[in-house]
Protein backbone atom coordinates (compact mmCIF):
# COMPACT_ATOMS: atom_id res chain seq x y z
CA UNK A 1 0.00 0.00 0.00
CA UNK A 2 1.64 3.18 -0.90
CA UNK A 3 1.73 6.31 1.55
CA UNK A 4 -0.49 9.17 1.27
CA UNK A 5 3.10 11.37 0.25
CA UNK A 6 3.37 8.94 -2.27
CA UNK A 7 -0.30 8.93 -3.38
CA UNK A 8 0.11 12.92 -3.43
CA UNK A 9 3.16 13.01 -5.52
CA UNK A 10 1.69 10.01 -8.07
CA UNK A 11 -1.74 11.14 -8.12
CA UNK A 12 -3.01 7.69 -7.46
CA UNK A 13 -2.35 4.36 -6.00
CA UNK A 14 0.50 2.25 -7.66
CA UNK A 15 0.33 -1.22 -6.44
CA UNK A 16 0.80 -4.26 -8.11
CA UNK A 17 -2.58 -5.81 -10.37
CA UNK A 18 -2.64 -9.68 -10.23
CA UNK A 19 -2.11 -10.68 -14.36
CA UNK A 20 -5.46 -13.04 -13.98
CA UNK A 21 -7.75 -10.38 -12.17
CA UNK A 22 -11.01 -10.14 -13.80
CA UNK A 23 -10.88 -6.34 -13.37
CA UNK A 24 -14.24 -5.63 -14.44
CA UNK A 25 -16.02 -8.37 -11.85
CA UNK A 26 -13.44 -7.25 -8.95
CA UNK A 27 -15.36 -3.40 -9.33
CA UNK A 28 -18.75 -4.35 -10.00
CA UNK A 29 -18.44 -6.67 -6.60
CA UNK A 30 -16.93 -3.68 -4.85
CA UNK A 31 -19.50 -1.33 -6.24
CA UNK A 32 -22.31 -3.41 -4.11
CA UNK A 33 -19.93 -4.39 -0.90
CA UNK A 34 -18.96 -0.76 -0.79
CA UNK A 35 -22.86 1.34 -1.70
CA UNK A 36 -20.46 3.02 -4.58
CA UNK A 37 -21.63 4.48 -8.07
CA UNK A 38 -18.97 5.58 -10.90
CA UNK A 39 -20.13 8.18 -12.95
CA UNK A 40 -17.68 8.93 -16.33
CA UNK A 41 -17.79 11.99 -18.45
CA UNK A 42 -17.99 10.65 -22.64
CA UNK A 43 -14.38 11.49 -22.73
CA UNK A 44 -12.94 8.66 -20.67
CA UNK A 45 -11.36 5.73 -22.31
CA UNK A 46 -14.63 3.34 -23.41
CA UNK A 47 -13.56 0.41 -20.84
CA UNK A 48 -14.40 3.01 -18.44
CA UNK A 49 -17.07 4.21 -20.27
CA UNK A 50 -18.92 0.48 -20.26
CA UNK A 51 -18.78 0.07 -16.72
CA UNK A 52 -20.26 3.07 -15.46
CA UNK A 53 -23.52 3.58 -13.73
CA UNK A 54 -23.79 6.72 -15.60
CA UNK A 55 -22.25 8.27 -18.64
CA UNK A 56 -23.20 11.62 -19.37
CA UNK A 57 -21.68 16.10 -19.96
CA UNK A 58 -21.23 17.73 -17.32
CA UNK A 59 -24.72 18.79 -16.83
CA UNK A 60 -25.50 15.48 -16.71
CA UNK A 61 -22.96 14.47 -14.20
CA UNK A 62 -23.75 17.27 -11.57
CA UNK A 63 -27.33 16.21 -11.54
CA UNK A 64 -26.75 12.95 -10.87
CA UNK A 65 -24.23 13.62 -8.00
CA UNK A 66 -26.70 15.86 -6.41
CA UNK A 67 -29.59 12.98 -6.35
CA UNK A 68 -27.68 9.81 -5.85
CA UNK A 69 -28.22 7.36 -3.07
CA UNK A 70 -24.53 6.10 -2.72
CA UNK A 71 -22.31 6.30 -0.09
CA UNK A 72 -19.18 6.93 -2.28
CA UNK A 73 -18.80 8.39 -5.68
CA UNK A 74 -16.33 7.15 -7.79
CA UNK A 75 -16.06 10.14 -10.05
CA UNK A 76 -13.94 9.10 -13.27
CA UNK A 77 -13.47 12.26 -14.99
CA UNK A 78 -11.37 15.32 -13.82
CA UNK A 79 -10.58 16.83 -10.74
CA UNK A 80 -13.10 20.60 -11.24
CA UNK A 81 -16.07 17.46 -11.88
CA UNK A 82 -15.20 15.57 -8.84
CA UNK A 83 -15.15 18.63 -6.68
CA UNK A 84 -18.76 19.81 -7.84
CA UNK A 85 -19.58 16.21 -7.36
CA UNK A 86 -18.24 16.98 -3.54
CA UNK A 87 -19.98 20.40 -3.61
CA UNK A 88 -23.41 19.30 -4.07
CA UNK A 89 -22.72 16.05 -2.13
CA UNK A 90 -20.86 16.98 0.81
CA UNK A 91 -21.11 13.87 2.69
CA UNK A 92 -20.70 11.61 0.56
CA UNK A 93 -16.89 10.45 0.00
CA UNK A 94 -16.04 11.58 -3.41
CA UNK A 95 -12.74 9.43 -5.16
CA UNK A 96 -10.87 10.91 -8.67
CA UNK A 97 -8.92 7.73 -10.06
CA UNK A 98 -6.35 10.00 -10.78
CA UNK A 99 -5.69 13.24 -8.25
CA UNK A 100 -3.56 14.57 -11.18
CA UNK A 101 -6.36 14.93 -13.53
CA UNK A 102 -7.16 18.32 -14.15
CA UNK A 103 -8.17 20.80 -16.85
CA UNK A 104 -6.41 23.13 -18.70
CA UNK A 105 -8.83 25.53 -18.74
CA UNK A 106 -9.73 25.18 -15.38
CA UNK A 107 -5.98 26.31 -14.74
CA UNK A 108 -5.74 29.40 -17.15
CA UNK A 109 -7.99 31.17 -14.94
CA UNK A 110 -6.48 31.08 -11.50
CA UNK A 111 -8.81 32.60 -8.45
CA UNK A 112 -6.48 35.01 -6.99
CA UNK A 113 -6.53 37.13 -10.73
CA UNK A 114 -9.80 36.26 -10.99
CA UNK A 115 -10.67 38.15 -7.92
CA UNK A 116 -8.94 41.04 -8.81
CA UNK A 117 -10.32 40.93 -12.77
CA UNK A 118 -14.10 41.07 -10.73
CA UNK A 119 -12.83 44.13 -8.86
CA UNK A 120 -12.92 45.94 -12.04
CA UNK A 121 -16.95 45.42 -12.64
CA UNK A 122 -18.52 45.68 -9.80
CA UNK A 123 -21.80 45.93 -11.08
CA UNK A 124 -21.46 42.75 -12.92
CA UNK A 125 -23.08 39.31 -12.53
CA UNK A 126 -20.29 36.69 -12.70
CA UNK A 127 -21.33 33.22 -14.63
CA UNK A 128 -18.66 30.90 -14.51
CA UNK A 129 -17.96 27.67 -16.61
CA UNK A 130 -18.01 24.52 -15.02
CA UNK A 131 -15.03 23.60 -15.96
CA UNK A 132 -13.36 25.65 -13.11
CA UNK A 133 -11.88 25.30 -9.40
CA UNK A 134 -13.99 25.01 -6.41
CA UNK A 135 -12.24 28.47 -5.43
CA UNK A 136 -14.01 30.29 -9.00
CA UNK A 137 -17.06 28.86 -8.66
CA UNK A 138 -17.00 30.28 -4.94
CA UNK A 139 -16.31 34.06 -6.78
CA UNK A 140 -19.35 33.33 -8.77
CA UNK A 141 -22.73 34.22 -8.79
CA UNK A 142 -23.72 31.35 -11.57
CA UNK A 143 -22.56 28.08 -13.08
CA UNK A 144 -22.83 26.96 -16.19
CA UNK A 145 -22.43 23.81 -18.75
CA UNK A 146 -22.16 23.95 -22.17
CA UNK A 147 -25.36 22.51 -22.76
CA UNK A 148 -26.96 25.48 -20.81
CA UNK A 149 -24.91 28.47 -21.08
CA UNK A 150 -27.20 30.32 -23.75
CA UNK A 151 -30.08 29.27 -21.84
CA UNK A 152 -28.61 30.90 -18.76
CA UNK A 153 -27.46 33.60 -19.88
CA UNK A 154 -31.30 34.75 -21.71
CA UNK A 155 -32.75 33.73 -18.84
CA UNK A 156 -31.18 37.07 -16.91
CA UNK A 157 -32.87 40.87 -17.63
CA UNK A 158 -31.50 42.05 -20.82
CA UNK A 159 -30.24 44.53 -19.13
CA UNK A 160 -28.07 43.08 -16.63
CA UNK A 161 -24.11 43.34 -16.78
CA UNK A 162 -22.06 39.76 -17.12
CA UNK A 163 -18.74 38.79 -16.63
CA UNK A 164 -18.10 35.00 -18.23
CA UNK A 165 -15.47 32.66 -17.41
CA UNK A 166 -13.08 31.14 -18.19
CA UNK A 167 -14.00 29.96 -21.69
CA UNK A 168 -13.39 32.75 -23.85
CA UNK A 169 -14.73 30.11 -26.88
CA UNK A 170 -17.45 29.56 -25.06
CA UNK A 171 -18.40 32.82 -23.83
CA UNK A 172 -18.02 34.16 -27.46
CA UNK A 173 -20.69 31.22 -28.59
CA UNK A 174 -22.88 32.49 -26.21
CA UNK A 175 -22.67 36.75 -26.96
CA UNK A 176 -23.46 35.46 -30.86
CA UNK A 177 -26.62 33.34 -29.96
CA UNK A 178 -27.61 35.55 -27.46
CA UNK A 179 -26.77 39.34 -28.56
CA UNK A 180 -25.42 40.16 -24.53
CA UNK A 181 -22.38 42.42 -24.19
CA UNK A 182 -20.33 39.59 -21.85
CA UNK A 183 -16.98 40.88 -20.38
CA UNK A 184 -14.74 37.89 -21.34
CA UNK A 185 -12.06 36.26 -19.05
CA UNK A 186 -9.09 34.95 -21.92
CA UNK A 187 -9.45 31.02 -21.02
CA UNK A 188 -9.47 28.44 -23.83
CA UNK A 189 -9.17 24.78 -23.46
CA UNK A 190 -6.31 23.11 -25.27
CA UNK A 191 -8.19 20.19 -26.85
CA UNK A 192 -10.61 22.43 -28.31
CA UNK A 193 -8.10 24.82 -29.86
CA UNK A 194 -6.37 22.29 -31.51
CA UNK A 195 -8.41 21.89 -34.70
CA UNK A 196 -7.14 22.62 -37.79
CA UNK A 197 -9.65 24.35 -40.29
CA UNK A 198 -7.52 23.74 -43.49
CA UNK A 199 -7.59 20.36 -42.64
CA UNK A 200 -11.02 20.18 -42.10
CA UNK A 201 -12.04 21.85 -44.88
CA UNK A 202 -10.43 19.24 -47.25
CA UNK A 203 -12.10 16.34 -45.29
CA UNK A 204 -15.10 18.16 -45.72
CA UNK A 205 -14.58 17.38 -49.64
CA UNK A 206 -13.70 14.29 -49.15
CA UNK A 207 -16.88 13.89 -47.28
CA UNK A 208 -19.61 15.86 -48.89
CA UNK A 209 -22.42 14.06 -47.29
CA UNK A 210 -20.71 14.49 -43.61
CA UNK A 211 -21.90 16.76 -41.28
CA UNK A 212 -19.76 18.71 -38.99
CA UNK A 213 -20.54 18.71 -35.43
CA UNK A 214 -18.53 20.89 -33.02
CA UNK A 215 -18.10 21.74 -29.16
CA UNK A 216 -18.86 25.46 -28.24
CA UNK A 217 -14.88 25.33 -26.70
CA UNK A 218 -14.03 25.47 -30.38
CA UNK A 219 -12.54 28.46 -31.63
CA UNK A 220 -15.13 30.53 -34.07
CA UNK A 221 -13.63 30.01 -37.51
CA UNK A 222 -14.19 26.24 -36.69
CA UNK A 223 -17.53 26.82 -35.43
CA UNK A 224 -18.79 28.72 -38.27
CA UNK A 225 -18.36 25.85 -40.41
CA UNK A 226 -20.21 23.30 -37.93
CA UNK A 227 -23.40 22.19 -39.27
CA UNK A 228 -24.56 21.41 -35.66
CA UNK A 229 -22.90 23.25 -32.01
CA UNK A 230 -23.55 21.46 -28.72
CA UNK A 231 -22.05 19.37 -25.47
CA UNK A 232 -21.12 16.22 -25.61
CA UNK A 233 -24.64 14.95 -24.91
CA UNK A 234 -26.35 17.26 -27.73
CA UNK A 235 -23.47 15.86 -29.88
CA UNK A 236 -24.83 12.52 -29.31
CA UNK A 237 -27.84 13.03 -29.82
CA UNK A 238 -27.49 14.72 -33.09
CA UNK A 239 -25.86 11.99 -34.25
CA UNK A 240 -28.60 9.79 -33.52
CA UNK A 241 -31.53 11.94 -34.55
CA UNK A 242 -30.21 13.01 -37.89
CA UNK A 243 -30.06 10.79 -41.00
CA UNK A 244 -26.64 11.61 -41.72
CA UNK A 245 -24.67 8.15 -42.29
CA UNK A 246 -20.86 10.14 -42.08
CA UNK A 247 -20.00 12.58 -39.17
CA UNK A 248 -17.09 14.56 -38.38
CA UNK A 249 -16.47 15.14 -34.59
CA UNK A 250 -14.98 18.48 -33.72
CA UNK A 251 -14.37 17.76 -29.81
CA UNK A 252 -12.33 15.23 -27.88
CA UNK A 253 -12.15 11.73 -29.45
CA UNK A 254 -13.71 9.67 -26.52
CA UNK A 255 -17.34 10.45 -27.15
CA UNK A 256 -16.85 8.23 -30.44
CA UNK A 257 -17.32 5.29 -28.82
CA UNK A 258 -20.98 6.22 -27.27
CA UNK A 259 -21.62 7.25 -31.21
CA UNK A 260 -20.66 4.27 -32.65
CA UNK A 261 -22.49 1.89 -29.88
CA UNK A 262 -25.96 3.59 -30.58
CA UNK A 263 -25.43 3.99 -34.69
CA UNK A 264 -23.44 1.03 -35.24
CA UNK A 265 -24.14 2.03 -39.05
CA UNK A 266 -22.80 5.20 -39.11
CA UNK A 267 -19.51 6.47 -39.40
CA UNK A 268 -17.33 9.25 -37.26
CA UNK A 269 -14.52 10.43 -38.36
CA UNK A 270 -12.62 12.87 -35.29
CA UNK A 271 -11.80 16.33 -36.87
CA UNK A 272 -7.93 16.50 -37.43
CA UNK A 273 -5.50 18.53 -35.30
CA UNK A 274 -3.32 21.07 -36.40
CA UNK A 275 -0.33 18.45 -36.53
CA UNK A 276 0.96 14.88 -36.17
CA UNK A 277 -0.23 14.32 -32.04
CA UNK A 278 -2.81 12.84 -30.97
CA UNK A 279 -3.84 16.85 -29.44
CA UNK A 280 -7.84 15.67 -29.64
CA UNK A 281 -7.47 13.15 -26.96
CA UNK A 282 -7.17 15.60 -23.76
CA UNK A 283 -4.31 14.40 -21.55
CA UNK A 284 -6.17 15.17 -18.42
CA UNK A 285 -9.15 12.54 -19.16
CA UNK A 286 -6.70 9.99 -20.61
CA UNK A 287 -4.84 10.01 -16.83
CA UNK A 288 -7.58 7.72 -15.75
CA UNK A 289 -7.34 3.77 -16.74
CA UNK A 290 -9.38 0.99 -15.83
CA UNK A 291 -6.82 -0.49 -13.12
CA UNK A 292 -6.59 3.15 -11.40
CA UNK A 293 -10.02 2.93 -10.88
CA UNK A 294 -10.28 -0.45 -9.48
CA UNK A 295 -7.56 0.64 -7.12
CA UNK A 296 -8.59 3.86 -6.04
CA UNK A 297 -12.04 2.00 -5.38
CA UNK A 298 -10.76 -0.85 -3.56
CA UNK A 299 -8.39 1.43 -1.21
CA UNK A 300 -11.19 4.55 -1.47
CA UNK A 301 -8.12 6.96 -2.40
CA UNK A 302 -7.38 8.96 -3.84
CA UNK A 303 -10.11 11.08 -2.05
CA UNK A 304 -11.55 14.39 -3.30
CA UNK A 305 -11.80 17.06 -0.28
CA UNK A 306 -13.15 21.30 -0.45
CA UNK A 307 -12.89 23.47 2.44
CA UNK A 308 -16.50 23.44 4.15
CA UNK A 309 -16.01 27.53 3.45
CA UNK A 310 -15.61 26.78 -0.33
CA UNK A 311 -18.32 24.24 0.26
CA UNK A 312 -20.93 26.80 0.92
CA UNK A 313 -20.19 29.83 -0.86
CA UNK A 314 -19.60 27.62 -4.09
CA UNK A 315 -22.56 25.81 -3.73
CA UNK A 316 -24.99 28.46 -4.35
CA UNK A 317 -24.35 29.36 -7.89
CA UNK A 318 -24.38 25.28 -9.10
CA UNK A 319 -27.80 24.79 -7.32
CA UNK A 320 -28.76 28.26 -8.90
CA UNK A 321 -27.94 26.50 -12.46
CA UNK A 322 -29.65 23.22 -11.62
CA UNK A 323 -32.58 25.27 -10.20
CA UNK A 324 -32.60 27.34 -13.33
CA UNK A 325 -32.47 23.91 -15.85
CA UNK A 326 -34.83 22.19 -13.82
CA UNK A 327 -37.54 24.97 -14.97
CA UNK A 328 -36.24 24.99 -18.01
CA UNK A 329 -36.19 21.09 -18.89
CA UNK A 330 -32.54 20.42 -19.40
P1 LIG B 1 -19.54 18.96 -21.68
O1 LIG B 1 -19.44 17.71 -20.91
O2 LIG B 1 -20.43 19.95 -21.01
O3 LIG B 1 -19.92 18.75 -23.10
O4 LIG B 1 -18.08 19.63 -21.66
C1 LIG B 1 -16.99 19.07 -22.27
C2 LIG B 1 -15.73 19.24 -21.53
O5 LIG B 1 -14.79 19.83 -21.96
C3 LIG B 1 -15.62 18.64 -20.24
O6 LIG B 1 -14.35 18.81 -19.80
FE1 LIG C 1 -10.41 20.53 -19.62
FE2 LIG C 1 -10.43 20.57 -22.26
FE3 LIG C 1 -9.78 18.33 -21.03
FE4 LIG C 1 -12.34 19.23 -20.95
S1 LIG C 1 -11.21 18.53 -22.74
S2 LIG C 1 -11.11 18.44 -19.25
S3 LIG C 1 -11.99 21.44 -20.94
S4 LIG C 1 -8.63 20.25 -20.97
Amino acid sequence: MNSFEEINLKGFIDEPIAADLDIVAEINKLKKEKNAVILAHYYQEPDIQDIADYIGDSLGLSQEAAKTNADIIVFAGVHFMAETAKILSPNKRVLLPDSKAGCSLSDSCPAHLFKIFKAKYPDHLVITYVNCTAELKALSDIVCTSSNAVQIVNSLPANQKIIFGPDKNLGAYVIKQTARDMVLWNGACMVHEIFAQQKIVKLKERHPEAKFIAHPECEEPILAMADYIGSTTGLLNYSINNPATEFIVATETGIIHQMEKANPNKVFIPAPPNNLCACNDCPHMKRNTLEKLYLCLKNELPEIEVPLDIIEKARKPIERMLDISARLGL
